[in-house]
């Protein structure tokens, strides 16, 4: 079996034929990130090569769904990367505080750990009262996960150290109650996060929002894509507005570059001129 030969039309008919067929537009995915994840399926299920692997993706729906969940990665974390958070807290909430209502989206959440974590932000700025928080993405089994707010005990002790690093003064442990292996956020950071359904690249703008985060999404997709996407956002956000990338991400090869200012470069932090 030699993968590596796939060739980038056979990658490019395949991921056609996922979109007819299942609706999900994977066509402008960076080429690397499809490649890996192709040669990994096609590996794990012993099939020999493309056409077998095309075939079945268009006739097998549980293997179609398997590889649909590969080329989503959900990796996150509460807090994750600390110095962002903390210079969230000190360069965008003052700015977020002199609106009387504050609308956040989390474009790409994943199992909801970023949004928990704003959540918690606002809670302790004496915002969350004023604040709804969008969370999407378009992986409905992360999503479930996210709503449900249940998540390893073993992961606590960095999720706490990240939140003490970033600026948190609470205990971190008040924010959720164990349950055995698990931990169950607080009913109370739940009560204004709205969970969505929401396809960066099919989907439309849904709402006016103050601030946006989409952390570690753009990475997996090319840059005409890219400036696709930051077309939804520069739409989605009011004069004024956030926007937070992550630390591999922005604007510079995109038609916005020069619609923003950068508020915290080195953590990826633009707001809207215009
Ligand atoms: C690596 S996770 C990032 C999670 C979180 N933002 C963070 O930084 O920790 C990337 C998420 O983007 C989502 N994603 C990828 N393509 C998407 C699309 N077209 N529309 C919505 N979400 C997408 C994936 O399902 C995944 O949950």
């Amino acid at each position: 079996m030699k993968y590596n030969d796939t060739s980038e039309l056979e990658i490019s008919l395949l991921l056609e034929a996922v979109f007819q067929k299942y609706g999900y537009d994977f066509r402008q995915y960076s080429e690397a990130h499809i490649r890996r994840r192709v040669i990994n399926r096609m590996a794990m299920a012993g099939l020999e090569d493309i056409s077998q692997m095309q075939s079945k993706v268009l006739k097998d729906e549980l293997f179609a769904s398997e590889f649909l969940q590969d080329l989503s990665i959900t990796v996150t974390e509460m807090f994750r990367d600390s110095g962002f958070y903390r210079s969230l807290r000190e360069n965008v909430l003052p700015i977020l505080k002199t609106y009387p209502f504050i609308k956040i989206w989390h474009a790409g959440c994943a199992s909801g750990e970023e949004a928990y974590s704003m959540a918690i932000i606002m809670q302790e700025e004496g915002l969350y009262d004023r604040t709804t928080i969008y969370a999407t993405d378009f992986n409905q089994q992360a999503l479930n996960k996210a709503k449900e707010g249940i998540f390893s005990n073993s992961m606590m002790k960095e999720y706490t150290s990240n939140y003490q690093l970033s600026g948190g003064k609470e205990s971190f442990s008040s924010y959720y109650t164990s349950n055995y292996d698990n931990v169950i956020m607080n009913q109370s950071l739940k009560k204004n996060i709205v969970w969505a359904n929401h396809n960066l690249v099919t989907d439309s703008v849904f709402a006016e929002v103050h601030l946006i985060l989409c952390r570690n999404v753009l990475i997996y997709f090319n840059r005409n894509l890219q400036n696709k996407v930051q077309k939804l956002f520069y739409n989605s956000l009011i004069n004024g507005g956030i926007l937070c990338l992550g630390s591999k991400e922005g604007l510079r090869f995109t038609d916005f570059y020069e619609a923003y200012t950068e508020l915290d470069k080195k953590q990826r932090i633009f707001k809207k001129k215009y």
